[in-house]
């Protein structure tokens, strides 16, 4: 890798790679789930993804290479971080924020990697290139978004309100970490690789 033309392919390579495991992995995560409106938003998602990769293929084409991905470490490791979750937790709201704290982590990391392949590709002069980016970045902030608005609406509440057989009253508003619960917080701050850059991310996606 020496050029940053060689810097884009291969990080090119390695979104195609966690593209393909992002959508054999949220089948099963639809699966999982409980609330129904989480499950519409991932299958969605899911839908979205064709058209991201097909608009990798796209790009891999503008740069006449063949689209082929490259083993991505950190992809795989945030998707064992869900498969995880859905090995400790039984189906119901305290998985659901579980998997979309997971499920954030995934797209914080493609934020992170979109975002710099389109300013790469600008800083190359590539402006289709980085329109075809930033059309999927765009999805992937949006998808976060509504994960977050999920969450706050409809799933963290009742995750509250699962008796942990502990001290799981009602009236626990201040220290909702008492044991078993604290898994929908953790994955999303815990992975190993992308840590540097999702904070970042976190906080650009949410201002938007
Ligand atoms: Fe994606
Ligand atoms: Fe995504």
């Amino acid at each position: 890798m020496k050029t940053m033309n060689d810097l884009m392919l291969h990080f090119l390579q390695d979104i195609y790679y966690a593209e393909k495991v992002g959508l054999r992995s949220m089948a099963k995560l639809a699966k999982s789930v409980e609330n129904p409106e989480l499950r519409d938003a991932i299958l969605a998602h899911r839908e979205q993804s064709h058209g991201q990769i097909e608009r990798l293929d796209q790009v891999f084409e503008h740069m006449d290479k063949k689209p082929r991905g490259k083993t991505c470490a950190a992809m795989d490791g945030l998707v064992e971080e869900g498969a995880e979750a859905m090995e400790e937790a039984d189906k119901g709201p305290v998985l659901d924020a579980a998997l979309i704290a997971c499920g954030q982590a995934i797209e914080h990391y493609e934020i992170a990697r979109y975002g710099a392949m389109v300013a790469w590709a600008k800083e190359m002069g590539q402006q289709e290139v980085a329109a075809l980016l930033q059309q999927t970045l765009d999805e992937e902030k949006a998808n976060d978004q509504r994960m977050n608005e999920i969450a706050e609406r409809a799933v963290n509440q009742r995750a509250r309100g699962v008796d942990g057989a502990d001290e799981g009253d009602d009236e626990t508003d201040e220290s909702p970490s008492t044991g078993d619960e604290p898994a929908p917080k953790k994955p999303a701050a815990k992975p190993k690789k992308p840590a540097a850059t999702k904070p970042a991310a976190k906080k650009s996606a949410a201002k938007k």
